[in-house]
């Protein structure tokens, strides 16, 4: 990285420059501020440190004018002792971080090696929003939680290439809706995206289906046919359900996806396609292998990128983001507004259909709603009645009850385990007298 180094003391540049370029950096060196400006219009430098106190201009002028030739050089000041508060007001001006004389090599770098670390992230934050809000349109999903963050990441990622991606996830958690992105957020979004969902074609039909057929190949077959691999050719096919899938077309479709082409049925001659492979399943494919279910060949030709969706009982922050987002969705141009409370509860649910589950019961809510408030009451009791606690865990009860000493034994513990055993603090985060702690220690054997 080029670093511009403005100081009026000509062997502190002299130190500077020879230590910072020991680290890699190229320095060139100013004695005045204006010489300073000059070269930094002349040249384009990653980097410039500036000293504040020089004879011709204050080192904040320099700051302020070369901040507005360029937003993105990183500016880092150095200040004599009792001049801390201009070092403050530097950065306020936009300066990145500043040095007070005197300072040791470790520290020069380490600043330096922060603000560029910093700048780095700013970056590739900006970067991501960029293509997250304009060009990649993300807006019917709602992704807010770091997990999901994630998975959107890696789907704008994976969009751009031709990769074969596998998309795992309970049943509800929007793999149709990651794998509709991949095709529209890809070059070959002007193609078709064509849909199988595995399980739900008839059983002697797949093949014809997928491959398609000539005429006569079978009763019925009056004329021929193309599958879906050929409508999808340029564009992508989405195989919904790929757990399910037959095991003899496990052999042939992995034939599509290591050559390119098939046979349709009843002909011979082959066909070649330049198709895009997106599979989703909610099984656990790996112990369908395991259990020789499903051709572990196949697998990894499938899972080239495997994106997998938590269930939202496992990202819970998102699910105010989709009560918003489906409220908006369903509310017909109503105004609704969902009470704290309200939010809290469907929040403590646990989600079983995940994201499908929690859009229908917004739908029906709002359905519905005879007021503009949706409160507790508004709720299902199935969802509101399920067990509350502040934290935001909840216990589950088996069907043949519980023990309340069994609880209270595992909330003791696994608070001991979070104050890492400290017994003073366990018992104020229980809310009860440090004795009574020991007592119960005692009877439960936790000692
Ligand atoms: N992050 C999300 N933001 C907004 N809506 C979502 C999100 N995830 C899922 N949905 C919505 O939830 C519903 C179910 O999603 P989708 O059909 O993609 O799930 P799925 O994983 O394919 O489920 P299944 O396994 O049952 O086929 C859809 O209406 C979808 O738009
Ligand atoms: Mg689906």
């Amino acid at each position: 990285m080029r670093v511009l180094l403005i100081d009026d003391d000509f062997n502190l540049c002299r130190v500077l420059a020879h230590q910072l370029e020991k680290n890699g950096y190229q320095v060139t060196t100013a004695n005045e501020g204006k010489r300073g400006i000059e070269l930094f219009r002349k040249q384009s430098f990653e980097i410039v440190i500036s000293d504040i106190q020089m004879p011709d201009i204050n080192g904040i002028e320099v700051l302020k004018t070369i901040r507005d030739l360029n937003k993105e050089a990183i500016i880092i000041l150095i200040t004599a002792y009792g001049t801390v508060e201009d070092a403050i007001r530097a950065c306020d001006l936009g300066a990145d971080d500043f040095l007070t004389k005197p300072f040791g090599q470790e520290q020069l770098l380490f600043i330096i090696e922060k603000a560029v670390q910093i700048q780095q992230l700013h970056n590739e934050n900006a970067l991501l929003k960029q293509e997250v809000a304009g060009k990649y349109k993300f807006d019917n999903m709602v992704a807010d939680s770091a997990r999901m963050q994630e998975v959107l990441k890696l789907t704008i990622q994976v969009a751009r290439s031709n990769a074969t991606v596998l998309i795992t996830g309970e049943s509800g958690t929007g793999k149709e809706l990651i794998a509709r992105a991949i095709h529209y957020n890809s070059p070959r979004k002007e193609k078709p995206l064509i849909t199988v969902n595995c399980p739900s074609i008839p059983e002697n039909l797949i093949e014809s289906e997928l491959f398609g057929h000539v005429k006569g190949a079978f009763t019925g077959a009056i004329k021929d046919r193309k599958g879906q691999f050929e409508q999808a050719d340029g564009g992508s096919i989405f195989l919904d359900e790929i757990g399910d899938l037959r095991e003899d077309l496990q052999a042939k479709l992995l034939r599509v996806l290591q050559e390119h082409e098939f046979q349709p049925v009843g002909g011979s001659k082959t066909i070649k396609v330049d198709v895009r492979i997106i599979a989703a399943t909610n099984r656990n494919l790996e112990l369908l292998v395991k259990q020789k279910r499903f051709r572990e060949d196949l697998y990894y030709r499938l899972s080239v990128v495997p994106i997998i969706i938590a269930p939202l009982r496992e990202r819970k922050e998102d699910i105010p983001f989709l009560i918003d987002f489906f409220v908006k969705k369903y509310s017909e141009g109503r105004k609704f507004k969902v009470s704290s409370e309200a939010i809290k509860t469907l929040q403590n649910y646990e989600w079983p259909g995940n994201v499908r589950e929690l859009e229908n019961i917004i739908e029906r809510i709002l359905a519905l709603a005879t007021d503009s408030k949706i409160t507790i009451a508004n709720i299902p009791e199935y969802i509101s009645g399920s067990f509350y606690e502040p934290s935001g865990t909840t216990i589950n009860i088996p069907e043949e009850g519980i023990a309340l000493d069994t609880v209270e034994r595992m909330v003791i513990k696994e608070i001991l385990q979070r104050t890492g055993g400290n017994r003073s603090k366990t018992a104020r985060m229980l809310q009860i007298p440090r004795h009574v702690l020991l007592y119960r220690l005692k009877k439960f054997g936790l000692e």
